[in-house]
């Protein structure tokens, strides 16, 4: 499989990039503070990973990861980025991100308005609905009984096929959620959210860290993005 970039390596980015060397993808591994400060990580995921500045991790592959925080995403390169699979593993968290409006009107989705970011990019929401922990506990080779299923949603086919067929070699099934406008199926607060993979879903926000990861089959997740109400954004505090 051809070279994955990852731009962002921390939490996700980084669980992302270990299941990608895990299956024998190369990764090129970015951040902010630039190479040299991902020394440490790179040791860490072997002879397939490098490191390299954003720039470089949008060249690098032909699918390429951004998880940055949203506040950041419009610095992320968009000339290298169009025209590439992109996926977005954004979140909107007010208290974090600050107020954004065509989220709070609910205008937008937060993915499409990462969409806007980056014209040209084939955006492809995805990890947004996962604990970091839960990822390395939850991947599972394929046809594995107790696999579990991501969602992911886009406005291009093409790359969402892409998406789906690089997730399966990391460890996941995945179902399709339809287009960038109905991603707010598993954005936060939502019933396709994080709690769906956590084994006590009614953990304190404290006590996240210690809850493992409960499997959650394709039709499990089916069921909840058919349930799921959109939030009220505007009313959500964290
Ligand atoms: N944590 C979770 O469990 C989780 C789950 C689902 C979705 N998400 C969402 O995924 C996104 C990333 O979350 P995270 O928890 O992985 O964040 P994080 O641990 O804070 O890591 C963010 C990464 O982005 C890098 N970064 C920041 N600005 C950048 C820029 N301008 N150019 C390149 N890299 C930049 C940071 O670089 P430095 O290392 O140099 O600071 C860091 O490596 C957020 O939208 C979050 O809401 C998180």
């Amino acid at each position: 499989m051809p070279t994955l970039g990852i731009i962002g390596s921390g939490h996700i980015g980084a669980a992302v990039a270990r299941l990608a060397v895990a299956a024998g993808i190369p990764v090129v591994m970015a951040n902010s503070r630039g190479p040299e400060s991902l020394a440490r990580l790179i040791a860490e995921l072997g002879p397939l990973a490098t490191a390299g500045t954003a720039e470089q991790a949008a060249r690098a592959g032909g699918i390429v990861v951004t998880s940055v925080p949203l506040t950041a995403v419009p610095t992320l390169p968009t000339a290298a980025l169009r025209g590439r699979t992109v996926l977005d593993t954004s979140n909107y968290y007010p208290r974090r991100d600050g107020r954004i409006t065509p989220l709070d009107s609910e205008e937008l989705t937060t993915s499409e308005l990462v969409q806007q970011h980056l014209p040209g990019a084939h955006l492809v929401k995805a990890f947004n609905n996962i604990w970091a922990h839960h990822i390395p506990q939850l991947a599972r080779p394929s046809g594995a009984p107790d696999r579990s299923a991501l969602p992911i949603a886009g406005d291009d086919q093409g790359a969402k096929q892409s998406a789906a067929a690089l997730i399966d070699r990391l460890g996941f099934d995945t179902f399709d959620a339809g287009p960038l406008a109905e991603s707010w199926r598993f954005e936060p607060e939502s019933t396709a959210y994080t709690r769906l993979y956590a084994a006590d879903p009614d953990v304190p926000r404290d006590r996240l860290l210690d809850v493992p990861g409960l499997p959650v089959p394709v039709e499990g997740l089916r069921a909840a993005l058919t349930q799921a109400q959109r939030v009220r954004v505007a009313n959500r505090v964290y």
